[in-house]
């Protein structure tokens, strides 16, 4: 299977990891320093652990490639994108699974989320959900801090977050997992179900008017099994790319589950063409020292994008504005070296993309950048009417606004000005709305 490496891509390993010299203005980023880490803001954050179980439908494939062969796989990963797939049936999969997560809450200074509300039963719990070849620290933003991350800006705010590893990717174990056929978006979206169970309060009972027997209050204690120790109210999904493609199809199938929706890099259509564009290539293959065969089964079906220049032009704007770059190369370069994979049964069972979530009633904030090839240009001049036209995939939500920020690519809360701007934006909308 080796021979199948473009000369080019076989020099990657050679090359990485490297810490890129620009990375000195920031805190050094290491997973382990996650361990009670207190940042400028005081937010205390620490790693956690689910174990859930969960069962789901998945589709089967007519003609699975063979998990050995790179090209096989590459080609499966094209159909998928062109809709092109043939299936046979479906499965049920099941079973029980850990996701790690990072537990940040706002400290005491913190202010409170919404003006004039100080009260604990009000709080509220972001569940932030990484994009395709990424993981939770996308969320962290690689130890470069405000405006990229998000954690720390939403504690600030007074909200608890919780940055979720999908199956497979980022800490959770991915050894005994079959990349194709058991990690599909079904089960994503079954795992998402049941870690919500957890971590959201029952509905308040109706208050009693009938003072001769009034009910009595009972709190209810949260699961053992709820590494959070406590539950929140109010669940909020922020997903970035993948991640609220995840977000939507939960609120489709368990519309009571999250209170609001954020959904970053998206809207109800990809751009094929771009997506299909860029170099995916077998992670194993890309960055042999952290996809290591023995801790992958079928490592060949996790996918990342190849290069550097890829990866930028995927999920950066490649335009340069009066000002100069929109983003810092130093985050795009380190955005791609610490880059994680896609499997290839998540991309086989996107299915309709654009969906949305016919029964959602709550808030729905879509923040997608002009220039985002993947999910919103070109044309770029018609890309917020795009957007807009994504508000109909949920025609029950009681409210639906758009966020467009101008000279931004997919990735907005890694570029600079739309970092900030989105961080700002996303934090109005919910202290208004929820
Ligand atoms: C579909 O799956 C069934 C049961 O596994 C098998 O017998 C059949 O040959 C498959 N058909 C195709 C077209 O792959
Ligand atoms: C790998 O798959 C490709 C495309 O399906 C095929 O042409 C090639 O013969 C396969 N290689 C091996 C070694 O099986
Ligand atoms: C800390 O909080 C303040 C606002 O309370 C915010 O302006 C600043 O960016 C935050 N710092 C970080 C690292 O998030
Ligand atoms: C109020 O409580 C009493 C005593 O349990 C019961 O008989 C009555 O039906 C209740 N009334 C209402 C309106 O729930
Ligand atoms: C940016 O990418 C788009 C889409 O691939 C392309 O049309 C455009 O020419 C690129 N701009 C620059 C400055 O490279
Ligand atoms: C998850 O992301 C972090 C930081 O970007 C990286 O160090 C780590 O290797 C990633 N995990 C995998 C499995 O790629």
């Amino acid at each position: 299977m080796l021979s199948n490496i473009p000369s080019s891509l076989s020099l990657l390993g050679a090359l990485l990891p490297y810490l890129p010299p620009t990375l000195s203005h920031a805190a050094p980023w290491h997973p382990s320093s996650y361990t009670n880490v207190k940042s400028q803001n005081n937010t205390i954050c620490k790693p956690v652990s689910f174990t859930l179980t969960a069962s789901a439908q998945h589709i089967s494939l007519s003609s699975p490639p063979d998990p050995t062969n790179s090209t096989a796989i590459l080609e499966t990963l094209n159909q998928a994108w062109d809709g092109t797939i043939v299936t046979n049936g479906t499965q049920t999969v099941s079973g029980t699974y850990t996701l790690k997560a990072i537990y940040c809450q706002p400290s005491s200074h913190s202010k409170p989320h919404k003006k004039g509300k100080k009260d604990k039963d009000d709080d509220v719990l972001q569940i932030l959900l990484h994009g395709a070849t990424y993981n939770k620290t996308l969320w962290s933003g690689y130890g470069f801090d405000y405006p990229y991350d998000w954690q720390s800006f939403a504690a600030s705010q007074g909200y608890h977050t919780l940055a979720v590893d999908r199956l497979s990717h980022g800490d959770n174990d991915a050894q005994n997992l079959d990349p194709l056929n058991e990690v599909q978006m079904p089960l994503q979206t079954e795992l998402l179900h049941q870690l919500i169970s957890l971590v959201k309060s029952p509905p308040k009972p109706k208050p009693n008017t009938n003072v001769t027997n009034p009910t009595t209050i009972s709190l209810t204690p949260s699961k053992s099994n709820n590494p959070l120790h406590r539950t929140f109210p109010k669940i909020i999904l922020v997903g970035h790319s993948l991640g609220s493609y995840l977000s939507v199809s939960l609120a489709r199938s368990y519309p009571l589950d999250p209170t609001a929706l954020i959904l970053t890099g998206y809207s109800h259509q990809l751009n094929i063409p771009h997506v299909r564009s860029a170099p995916y290539f077998p992670a194993p293959l890309v960055f042999p020292t952290r996809f290591p065969s023995e801790r992958y089964k079928n490592g060949l079906e996790y996918l990342t994008i190849a290069t550097l220049e890829g990866r930028t032009n995927g999920f950066y704007s490649n335009e340069t504005d009066a000002a100069g770059r929109v983003y810092d190369p130093a985050v795009a370069r380190t955005d791609y070296e610490y880059s994680d994979a896609t499997t290839l049964g998540e991309v086989v069972s996107l299915g309709n993309w654009g969906e949305g979530a016919g029964e959602f009633e709550g808030p729905v904030l879509v923040a997608t950048g002009r220039k985002d090839w993947i999910c919103c240009s070109p044309p770029e001049e018609a890309c917020v009417e795009r957007l807009w036209e994504t508000g109909r995939t949920f025609p029950k939500a009681r409210r639906y606004e758009v966020w467009a920020p101008e000279e931004t690519g997919h990735d907005l809360t890694l570029e600079f000005i739309s970092a900030r701007e989105t961080l700002r934006v996303v934090h109005e909308f919910l202290g208004r709305e929820v």
